[in-house]
């Protein structure tokens, strides 16, 4: 199960990756929001990690104008692991060697195909383990030490 969410600067995005979704039988929980209304992306930011974090959901799909509030917000969250990607490779190196649990996509700067593009690539991809695993325990510290 994905949960999506988006402010208006990546409503439309969302939408169209709704569609996507459902053309792949991918079961999804859409977050909000509803329209392309200004709003603020802490919202759905947060109703997305939480439900990754209590795994409700599995993964998390977030979209703003850039991706980057969205990622600000989501890492607050323990044990998520999220970024911004804009192409293929990096949504790639983010599941191998960040294992991220939640994907940020920048509404405003790329395309229906290049979304589809960047999902597919972080979907199909696997988290590589080995030394990237000593550096999630290394996060997994920090978060003990920082966050309560
Ligand atoms: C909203 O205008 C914009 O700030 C938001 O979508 C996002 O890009 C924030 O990081």
């Amino acid at each position: 199960m994905i949960a999506i969410g988006s402010d208006h600067g990546g409503f439309k995005l969302k939408e169209e990756i709704k569609k996507y979704l459902d053309e792949k039988e991918i079961e999804y929980k859409d977050f909000g929001c509803e329209s392309d209304e200004r709003t603020d992306y802490p919202i759905y930011a947060m109703a997305v990690a939480k439900s990754v974090q209590n795994k409700e959901c599995d993964k998390g799909i977030l979209i703003c104008g850039t991706g980057f509030g969205m990622t600000i917000v989501a890492n607050k969250f323990k044990g998520i692991r999220c970024a911004s990607c804009w192409n293929e490779d990096v949504a790639r190196f983010l599941k191998e060697h960040n294992d991220a649990n939640i994907i940020a996509l920048p509404g405003r700067y790329i395309n229906v195909s290049e979304a589809v593009a960047i999902l597919r690539a972080w979907f199909g991809a696997q988290f590589s383990e080995g030394r990237h695993s000593e550096r999630l325990k290394m996060i997994e510290e920090i978060e003990n030490k920082n966050m309560k």
